[in-house]
């Protein structure tokens, strides 16, 4: 069995519209951020974790958290994911059940917003409980969307 040639696979996306830069641009894109987003809250756990955590710290990175959990969904345009053999985990359901992975990303936001207002009040209990509904989420959409290693 033969493989769809690349070049197939590339004139397709092109009559499409979609610069292949573009999409393999975005991938990289999304490795980069997803990083940042992992970093940022084990960033959160970690100060957690202290026996007098700073809260002023959690705020900050609660609040770059909250942002990327609402830029989330425009880092999957139309067209970027599995083709083109860019190395990538995003699954084709994120495309072809939009509305289910734009609940699984507002999962996300929702407990990001939680933990940013908490922090900012310096709740440190409400905080603690943002903690597993973040965890949850990330979790969530991994299991709908990304593919395992
Ligand atoms: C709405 C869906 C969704 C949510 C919510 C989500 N992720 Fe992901 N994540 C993905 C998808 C899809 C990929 C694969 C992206 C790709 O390979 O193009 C991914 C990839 C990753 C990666 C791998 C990046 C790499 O090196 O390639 C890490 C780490 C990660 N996510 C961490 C997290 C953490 C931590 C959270 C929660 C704070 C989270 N994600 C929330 C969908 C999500």
């Amino acid at each position: 069995m033969q493989r769809l040639p690349m070049a197939a696979a590339l004139a397709a996306l092109m009559l499409a519209g979609v610069s292949t830069t573009a999409v393999q641009a975005a991938d990289s894109f999304r490795e980069t951020k997803f990083k940042l987003i992992a970093r940022t809250n084990k960033a959160i756990n970690d100060e957690l974790k202290k026996p007098a955590p700073d809260m002023k710290a959690i705020a900050a990175n609660a609040v770059k958290l909250d942002r990327m959990a609402a830029e989330l969904p425009g880092w999957f345009p139309k067209g970027s994911g599995p083709k083109l053999g860019v190395k990538t985990h995003a699954l084709p359901a994120i495309w072809e059940q939009p509305a289910k992975f734009a609940a699984a990303a507002a999962g996300l936001r929702a407990a990001t917003t939680a933990m940013k207002t908490a922090s900012a009040a310096g709740d440190l209990a409400a905080v603690q409980a943002a903690v597993p509904k973040i965890g949850a989420s990330c979790k969530a959409c991994h299991a709908d969307f990304k593919e395992q290693d």
